[in-house]
């Protein structure tokens, strides 16, 4: 058994808590990776990844050398000084924060932790959670009184799929409850991070985080209605963008799409929203922004039948790529399942095709010789046979702005 104090815990061995496991053993961490999911527990204990930005044999290799094993059991973060809490925090039917898995997993930890253990929480949440949610939930459970735990957040900013910016060159946002639960944090940190940001309080890193989310959500959102501004006014919105983006400072470039998909822009930026609200206040911006967002499918649905040969009896639609973002097999909230719903809503036939995808709710891909009368690209996903289905003389939208050079592409 590796020594308690260089042992850390991650709750949630998914897109956030396996690449930080990996990261904590390339440091020198042992890792005790805590899986729920019988299947996704079962495929790594058999050194198989679930996540595409960790490799098998990354896993295999912690295996083999004793610093990584993955448990189904919550009691196992008994044995270790540091537990970190990775788990989903989606929103509920009503589109406000759903805690109840992050307080399943603390109620799940809390009666097993040592004296002395840091817990880190890094799953998403709106400010106060840590406070007024995590650290009651550890005191009422702890295994006795005098069990000291300290506390701290510490927000997640993985971009799945990302090439360029992993755990180590991404600076870290820390804030404890205390002195001493800050320090502890930011000295894990330090150790798989290049630079780590301490704020004065769990709050500010908190909400530091729902402000990132927020500021893609809006920006999207302005995006997407420009381009329904100028999609039947002959302006072609690309190049807008292309023109402002020239402009050195003061413009960051956002590209129009079929919506926003994901566990994090569509999510994180309605628990700012309940948070205002639970304050008496109102984040107007966000709303709107979520509408816009949430209308885009319902446009480029149009868009498609617009598309449709007069002369298409079955009104066959082949969507293109249908993860929430390219390089990812992740569908979760991907806008592409809004689009299709609306697609066959108003009589389409529909199929679709992503190399990464292999089911997508309860049905198989098609084949790319699929008889379509119209393609539309959802996502710029790698391998998409779309040069081939553009020869067969198929319109096709173009929701990514990548195949531009295509015949028969129209851009979004
Ligand atoms: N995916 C991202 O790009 C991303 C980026 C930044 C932040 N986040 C945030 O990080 C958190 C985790 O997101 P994720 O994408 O890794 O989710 P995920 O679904 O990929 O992984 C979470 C894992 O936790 C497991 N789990 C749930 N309850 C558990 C429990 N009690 N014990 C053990 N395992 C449990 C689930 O089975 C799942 O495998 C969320 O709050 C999310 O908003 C995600």
């Amino acid at each position: 058994m590796p020594e308690r104090d260089k042992t850390i815990a991650i709750i949630g061995q998914g897109y956030v808590g396996l690449p930080l496991a990996m990261a904590a053993i390339g440091a020198g961490w042992s890792v005790i990776g805590v899986e729920n999911s019988p299947a996704k527990f079962e495929e790594i204990s058999r050194g198989s990844s679930p996540v595409e930005d960790v490799a098998d044999s990354l896993i295999q290799a912690g295996q083999k050398s004793g610093k990584y094993k993955v448990s189904n059991s919550s009691s196992a973060v008994k044995d270790a000084s540091i537990v970190i809490i990775c788990v989903p925090t989606p929103l509920d039917e009503k589109r406000a924060p759903d805690l109840a898995i992050l307080e399943s997993a603390v109620k799940g930890i809390a009666p097993h932790l040592a004296f002395g253990t840091l817990v880190i929480s890094e799953s998403t949440s709106y400010p106060g959670t840590v406070r007024d949610v995590v650290k009651p939930l550890i005191e009422k459970l702890k295994s006795a009184p005098d069990v000291k735990i300290d506390i701290a957040v510490a927000p997640e900013r993985v971009n799945p799929g990302d090439a360029k910016y992993h755990q180590k060159n991404t600076p870290r946002l820390v804030g404890g409850l205390d002195a001493q639960s800050t320090t502890r944090a930011v000295d894990f940190y330090s150790t798989i991070c290049d630079q780590v940001v301490q704020v004065s309080s769990p709050e500010v890193a908190e909400t530091a985080k729902l402000l990132e989310n927020t500021f893609r959500l809006v920006n999207i959102a302005l995006v997407n209605q420009l381009a329904q501004l100028c999609g039947d006014q002959n302006i072609n919105v690309h190049e807008v963008i292309d023109a402002a983006a020239s402009k050195p400072y003061g413009f960051m470039k956002f590209t129009p799409s079929v919506g926003v998909g994901g566990h994090c822009i569509p999510v994180d930026p309605m628990y700012l929203s309940w948070w205002a609200e639970k304050n008496g206040k109102n984040a107007s911006i966000i709303e709107e922004s979520d509408e816009i967002n949430l209308g885009m499918p319902i446009y480029v649905a149009k868009r498609v039948r617009e598309l449709l040969p007069s002369t298409a009896k079955r009104k066959r639609v082949l969507i293109l790529g249908v993860a929430y973002k390219p390089g990812v097999k992740d569908v979760r909230e991907t806008p592409v399942t809004a689009l299709r719903n609306d697609l066959i809503s108003h009589g389409c036939e529909v199929a679709w095709i992503d190399p990464l995808v292999s089911e997508w709710e309860g049905l198989k891909p098609a084949d790319a010789s699929w008889e379509c009368d119209v393609a539309v690209v959802a996502t710029a996903q790698p391998g998409l046979p779309i040069a081939a289905i553009a020869a067969r003389g198929v319109p096709i939208l173009d929701c990514t702005g990548v195949f531009k050079d295509l015949p028969n592409v129209t851009r979004l």
